[in-house]
């Protein structure tokens, strides 16, 4: 069993980072594989509505210059997703959100692949619009079918320089407790 998360920070081991390696650390206690993607330093761009992989159905983006098609493989091999972001201007970032669009139309064009999966969001903020972000990420696993576990709080940790997070207690918690109710999950219906 396994699950990639992505991170869709512009800032390679920031918070966001930090947090999602706390969920991470609860899945391999429970024997699962897991592994880091970070989007920072990496192209990646927003879906040209081309509809090409409606056509094509072969699990790719026509646009093949970038991350893309690495991440939706990446997407194809494993049972769970995470998916972290920093808040910028109360949502994702850019970034990530070229991450939704596209691997979430290339999945839809091939029969909704990402079905019954395991997906969970964490989102990183210094102050407010984090659950703006947290709603967009979701809306992505909903639509796409997966099936998405919870935490003792919206999976949200606060800070704003790079490892502040760590001084939110509850913040570290909630990723705690989602890798456990992620790791929970997929033994019930990946196993
Ligand atoms: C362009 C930009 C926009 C941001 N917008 C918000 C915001 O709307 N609300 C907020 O609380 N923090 C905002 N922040 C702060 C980040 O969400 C916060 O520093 C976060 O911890 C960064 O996570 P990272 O270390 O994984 O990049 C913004 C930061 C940047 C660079």
């Amino acid at each position: 069993m396994k699950v990639i998360a992505f991170n869709g920070s512009a800032r390679k081991d920031g918070n966001t980072a930090i947090l999602l390696n706390y969920v991470l650390s609860e899945l391999q206690n429970e024997g699962i594989e897991t592994e880091l993607f970070q989007l920072a330093g990496k192209e990646i761009r927003g879906c040209m509505a081309c509809r090409k992989c409606f056509q094509n159905k072969d699990m790719r983006c026509v646009v093949n210059t970038d991350v893309l098609n690495e991440c939706v493989e990446k997407m194809s091999e494993a049972d769970g997703i995470l998916l972290g972001s920093p808040t910028y201007f109360s949502d994702v970032t850019t970034e990530m959100k070229a991450l939704i669009d596209r691997s979430g139309y290339v999945a839809r064009a091939n029969g909704h692949t990402f079905k019954h999966k395991v997906g969970a969001a964490v989102v990183a903020v210094r102050r407010a619009g984090s659950i703006h972000a947290f709603d967009t990420i979701n809306h992505f696993f909903l639509v796409n079918q997966l099936i998405v576990p919870g935490s003792s709080y919206w999976n949200i940790g606060i800070g704003r320089k790079k490892g502040e997070v760590e001084k939110d207690e509850e913040g570290i918690q909630t990723m705690k407790t989602l890798g456990q109710n992620m790791a929970w999950l997929l033994k019930k219906t990946h196993a």
